[in-house]
């Protein structure tokens, strides 16, 4: 049904994750419900953990922690021997939490918070993806009141435009990430850090985009990449040791992308390495450890959201509308972004799709919906219907938009699941509300 096996239909006609009913989920747990099958996610950290590890030699897989953040996927992570990056100080105390060891957590962010670089350096932090001036001021002073030196890698746009939705593309000449190669103020930066005597300089990082299918994309941005360290090493002498290309492989949403196998992602990764070995081969550069920063393609196939089918109103001649227990405070990404997701009536899995629906939210605003014309049986009110490939950016991009409840996450394990996120509480929405002593009554 989706890329690889996580999903199933049963012998009851159910969908299943992980070998877990979907029917007996929802009893269980109740909806809205995001539900990830823990082998998937393993699996694809191990794919490209072993293929850097067999086809390349040094390097690290960060897992994109922005894609889905809670203390079990670190934990997961931590297992599986891959590092992290995190873009704030909260993904870095959730990692820290999960007793993530901070010597392989790389932080990234266009405007780290003076606070958010002092807990960074509290943790002992592996690497800082420098991406301002005034950072790597604060950064600078910062080490040298605690008489250390950090490990920072420099954000570069190498400019490729990427193939996917302009407000994912990240490398493009007007972009608020990195230093511009092309202006010159890549080389500017690099060296202004290497005269910073509390700041080592590693290396660089890019990242062109998310949801990328094109493999060349990749290499172009890995060649670009290479091309400027080497002119850095023929005029500052500075050769750099890491190269961290990010990430950014596109999943399965729909039928309109293509199906990947972790062996397929294995083969995108290939790509890349055998573009930075031929790059590093033509200018004559010592191969750099190398970094890459999947998210995306570690948890998105790996979750689904559950929801129960409430209020539907047919509009005759315009559209029917399907309303969930959910919605724009669950996965938002239709609303950002018009992301088209597949839709199945987990209850009633085996029966053919018998028209065109539109799946609506719960929030007072029209735009609130998860997906517009979505192909589903003839579905009534109390069906249950699961949401395909939200393992990502969906939980980590909610909200409690309409005061609704950010629902529980579960994480199945040979066909067991439990909470990795506990339900919402009326207590939670109003945890950090004051009334102040006037307003009372
Ligand atoms: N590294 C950096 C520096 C990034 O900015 C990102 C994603 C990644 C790695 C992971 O990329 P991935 O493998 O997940 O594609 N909210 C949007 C996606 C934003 C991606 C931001 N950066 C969405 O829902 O599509």
């Amino acid at each position: 049904m989706n890329a690889r096996n996580t999903l199933g239909i049963n012998e009851k006609g159910h969908l299943s994750i992980g070998g877990a009913d979907c029917v007996d989920l929802a009893a269980e747990f109740g909806t809205p419900l995001y539900v990830f099958d823990e082998a998937y996610i393993r699996t694809m950290m191990s794919v490209y953990r072993d293929t850097i590890a067999r086809e390349y030699g040094d390097g690290l897989v960060l897992y994109a922690s922005k894609a889905f953040s809670c203390e079990a996927i670190y934990a997961i992570a931590r297992e599986e021997g891959i590092g992290a990056d995190v873009v704030s100080g909260g993904e870095l105390y959730t990692a820290m939490q999960a007793g993530f060891p901070a010597e392989k957590i790389c932080m990234h962010g266009n405007n780290k918070l003076p606070r958010e670089l002092r807990y960074a350096l509290d943790c002992g932090i592996g690497l800082i993806v420098v991406d301002s001036d005034s950072e790597a001021e604060d950064l600078e002073r910062e080490c040298a009141a605690r008489g250390r030196r950090q490990d920072v890698l420099l954000r570069i746009n190498p400019g490729v435009e990427a193939h996917t939705h302009a407000y994912v593309q990240t490398a493009t000449p007007d972009s608020k990430f990195g230093f511009s190669v092309a202006s010159g103020a890549a080389k500017s930066m690099t060296e202004h850090i290497l005269r910073c005597p509390h700041l080592r300089l590693r290396g660089f990082h890019c990242h062109i985009g998310s949801q990328i299918f094109e493999k060349s994309s990749f290499a172009v941005a890995a060649e670009k990449c290479l091309a400027f360290m080497a002119q850095l090493r023929d005029t500052l002498h500075f050769e750099a040791d890491t190269l961290n290309l990010g990430g950014g492989f596109g999943i399965w949403y729909t039928d309109k992308d293509e199906k990947f196998t972790p062996e397929k992602y294995a083969d995108y990764l290939r790509t890349l390495i055998r573009a930075v070995k031929e790059g590093c081969a033509r200018f004559g550069l010592g191969l750099p450890r190398l970094m890459i920063e999947p998210g995306r393609s570690i948890v998105g196939e790996a979750g689904i959201t559950l929801y129960t089918v409430g209020a539907i109103k047919e509009i005759a001649g315009i559209r029917k509308y399907l309303a969930v227990d959910g919605g724009m405070f669950d996965n938002p990404r239709f609303c950002l972004y018009r992301s088209e997701y597949t839709a199945v009536l987990a209850n009633r899995a085996a029966e053919p799709s018998r028209e065109l629906v539109s799946v609506a939210g719960k929030c007072c605003e029209s735009g609130d919906l998860i997906g517009v014309d979505m192909a589903l049986p003839k579905a009534e009110r109390g069906d249950l219907l699961a949401v395909l490939s939200t393992g990502a950016y969906n939980y980590s991009m909610a909200s409690n938009y309409n005061r609704n409840f950010i629902p529980p996450a579960v994480l199945v394990k040979d066909g067991k699941a439990e909470y990795i996120v506990r339900p919402q509480t009326p207590e939670d929405l109003v945890r950090n509300d004051v009334l102040p002593a006037r307003l009372r009554r």
